[in-house]
């Protein structure tokens, strides 16, 4: 089969679409006749050969794909060759085939084009498992999403207000209207505006319930600001750097909580835990169309590297394909 290879990090002519063996599925596993994989910032990371791949993972980037399944490995239930699939990898997404932890499949959703079906895994799992599970975000709370255009905030967006929450994102201001349709009720152009005073303007000077940060620790003390009493800030990203400086004092006063998770290092049940909750509580809500894949386009794979350079430079909304013609 062929892959994207990073023989050296580097930039993105790093990438190497190149011939490489075949993975074979193992007990509990899968191999998965890949048709589209999608681009995440720590893709760009591993390139860069800042964020090498977990113990155990595939050398190739990709955190996730759809495809059909190939071939089913010894000692799983539930799956059939032939079968409309999507996967969360750890991963080897960037490939013709992959071979994925069972519990990490999930079913191409109704009504979802198959290739599309590639831009929700991660995001998926990401999103829900941090304002679900972690922050808790009930209805008619306050969702301050960060980075909105990203596929992180375009997915966090449709399913804060899928859930009855009030979302307020930063973005520039060209991503705005876009963000707007898909939920967001207040933008904030994070170059412009101060959106701590922005929060506060359209709480009433409550401030946000929970807030999805990718920024670290550039934006640690303005998030404790702009978080209401009782509010949870989850950091998922560290784009503004990792160490920072927290006022215990500010987050005592507002009985508030900070969080940091990662997906891509938890273990394999984990990862399943999510998948199912994710099958059960935002599949649904993706057949119902309330959450679509937000597509900016799809590259074919063997021109990742025009990909990672439209990543790069934040010219694009939501999620960037790669694809590929699936293979038996
Ligand atoms: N911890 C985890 O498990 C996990 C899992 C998945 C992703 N992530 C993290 O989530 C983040 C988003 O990932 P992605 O793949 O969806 O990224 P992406 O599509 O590449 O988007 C990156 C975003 O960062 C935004 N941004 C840059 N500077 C900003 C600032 N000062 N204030 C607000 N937004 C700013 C950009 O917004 P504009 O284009 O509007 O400038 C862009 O939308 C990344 O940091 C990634 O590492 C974490």
């Amino acid at each position: 089969m062929r892959a994207v290879t990073i023989p050296e990090p580097g930039g993105p002519e790093a990438l190497v679409w190149a011939e490489v063996p075949d993975p074979e599925p193992g007990p509990g596993e899968v191999l998965v006749s890949v048709r589209a994989s999608a681009v995440n910032r720590a893709d760009l990371l591993q390139r860069q050969g800042h964020y090498p791949p977990p113990p155990g993972a595939s050398a190739y980037p990709g955190l996730e794909c759809s495809g059909v399944v190939a071939e089913v490995g010894p000692e799983v239930t539930g799956w059939a060759v032939g079968q409309e699939v999507c996967a969360l990898l750890a991963g080897g997404g960037y490939a013709e085939r992959v071979v994925v932890p069972a519990g990490q499949l999930l079913p191409v959703p109704a009504g979802v084009d198959p290739v599309d079906a590639a831009a929700l895994p991660e995001v998926a799992c990401t999103v829900w498992s941090n304002v679900v599970q972690v922050a808790g975000l009930a209805e008619g709370e306050t969702l301050l999403v960060h980075g909105g255009g990203s596929g992180i905030g375009t997915f966090a967006i449709q399913l804060g207000a899928a859930l009855g929450a009030t979302v307020v994102a930063t973005a520039r201001s060209a991503k705005h209207d876009r963000l707007r349709e898909l939920g967001a009720a207040h933008l904030v152009d994070y170059r412009e505006q101060d959106f701590v005073e922005e929060v506060r303007r359209v709480t009433g000077g409550r401030g946000a319930d929970v807030i999805l940060d990718i920024m670290g620790a550039a934006y640690l003390g303005r998030n404790v600001s702009a978080l209401a009493t009782g509010g949870r800030l989850v950091v998922i990203g560290m784009q503004g750097g990792r160490r920072g400086e927290l006022d215990l004092g500010a987050l005592l006063a507002k009985r508030a909580s900070v969080t940091a998770t990662a997906l891509r290092s938890r273990p394999v049940s984990e990862k399943a835990a999510i998948v199912a909750g994710v099958r059960g509580e935002v599949w649904p809500l993706v057949e119902a169309g309330r959450i679509r894949p937000v597509v900016d386009r799809r590259v074919p794979m063997a021109d990742a590297a025009q990909a990672h350079r439209l990543v790069e430079a934040s010219d694009h909304l939501g999620k960037v394909l790669l694809t590929v013609d699936p293979v038996g």
